[in-house]
């Protein structure tokens, strides 16, 4: 059987270790096998690690947003071709799927291939944060980008995202413009440059108190939005009330990235609560559904990366090529002193 390196952990809470004796995995029909050459730092990471969540065998390969050159694709492959190069986010808990090793495998119908109007840096920013987004905007609150990669016409509404700056954040904003929605963002102060960047039209701070924020949105808003996002996982409350005492509209959406904690959503509002750690578990409903959801928007986001609607995330490229660093980024982002998100070069290409 041929072996590989990467980056395996014993059990929850153990250290990281780099080994050189991981299976390597073979394609099956739909399925390609990727070499491994940039990833995406995301809390899920740190959080895996410590927790085992959502792991399904020990010792386990880790890993979740990655750029990787296509190797061999499976008989059944419609889509991808040797030497392609795809990028996306990984099915959390499966070592074969693990971006954390020198090669793993894809599903050809839930990556994007990249176009050469993206660095392979700035595709490894682009994954789990579109995705998740995705999944709230597009699934949970309606939303719908056209087909083509064109900016929708310019709508008379607001969508409402919180954490504007984080990484699914700024996808969030992405989306939400796209879609030609007005968006008011909120983040720490420091960052609203980056909220804005990313087509948000107003801000507001995201540590003042739950009176002060709902102040802030009915001020900017006039009460004119019916979509709310939470990509923090600090702003329901906030989102609850905001929807009650401010919206004016008829129909009410709140979605958010948050969906461990219990939720009791009044029966008027929408609610959806993103699943992205089920991509790709088709033996269990919410795995099916997202996997379907995004599978049908592949090409969608790739006509709005292609176009430059939807763009990639700034980022800060770690120092080295290899798992040290990997595991070194992993410190840095547990650390909270990343700026910006963190990408690492896992092999010469
Ligand atoms: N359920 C799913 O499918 C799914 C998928 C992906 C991610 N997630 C979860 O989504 C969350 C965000 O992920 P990410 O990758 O975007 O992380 P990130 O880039 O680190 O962003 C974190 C966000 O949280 C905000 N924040 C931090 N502390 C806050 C506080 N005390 N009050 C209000 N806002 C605060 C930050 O705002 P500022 O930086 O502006 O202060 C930033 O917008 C994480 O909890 C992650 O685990 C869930």
């Amino acid at each position: 059987m041929a072996t590989q390196s990467g980056i395996t952990i014993d059990g929850p809470d153990k250290p990281y270790t780099i080994v050189s004796n991981i299976p390597r995995p073979t394609p099956g029909p739909k399925q390609a096998l990727v070499k491994c050459l940039a990833v995406g730092l995301n809390p899920v990471e740190p959080l895996q690690q410590h927790t085992g969540l959502l792991i399904t065998e020990w010792p386990a390969v880790i890993g979740s947003d990655f750029v990787g050159a296509v190797l061999e694709v499976g008989p059944e492959c419609a889509r991808l071709r040797p030497g392609d190069t795809v990028y996306g986010c990984a099915p959390l808990g499966q070592n074969r799927f693990a971006p954390f090793q020198e090669t793993f495998l894809v599903e050809e119908g839930v990556v994007l291939k990249k176009g050469d109007n993206i660095s392979i840096e700035e595709a490894a920013t682009v994954g789990a944060g579109l995705l998740t987004a995705g999944l709230c905007l597009l699934a949970g609150a309606g939303l719908k980008l056209s087909d083509d990669g064109t900016r929708a016409p310019e709508k008379d509404e607001w969508v409402v995202v919180f954490g504007g700056a984080g990484t699914v954040g700024q996808f969030a904003v992405q989306i939400a413009h796209a879609c030609g929605y007005k968006v008011l963002a909120s983040c720490s102060p420091s960052k609203d440059s980056i909220a804005l960047k990313s087509g948000a039209t107003a801000t507001f701070n995201n540590r003042a108190t739950v009176d002060d924020q709902l102040a802030q949105i009915k001020k900017v808003t006039g009460g004119n939005f019916a979509r709310m996002i939470d990509t923090t996982a600090y702003g329901y409350d906030i989102m609850v009330k905001a929807l009650e005492t401010c919206s004016t509209a008829a129909t009410k959406y709140l979605t958010s990235v948050d969906d461990w904690s219990p939720f009791n959503t009044p029966s008027a509002i929408n609610e959806y609560r993103a699943s992205l750690g089920h991509l790709c578990r088709l033996d269990e409903s919410t795995g099916a559904q997202v996997t379907q959801d995004i599978a049908g928007w592949i090409s969608t986001f790739e006509a709005h990366l292609g176009t430059g609607t939807l763009r990639p995330i700034e980022y800060q490229l770690f120092d080295g090529i290899g798992w040290e660093s990997v595991i070194k980024g992993i410190q840095e982002l547990e650390s909270g002193k990343a700026a910006k998100k963190i990408v690492v070069r896992t092999q010469a290409e």
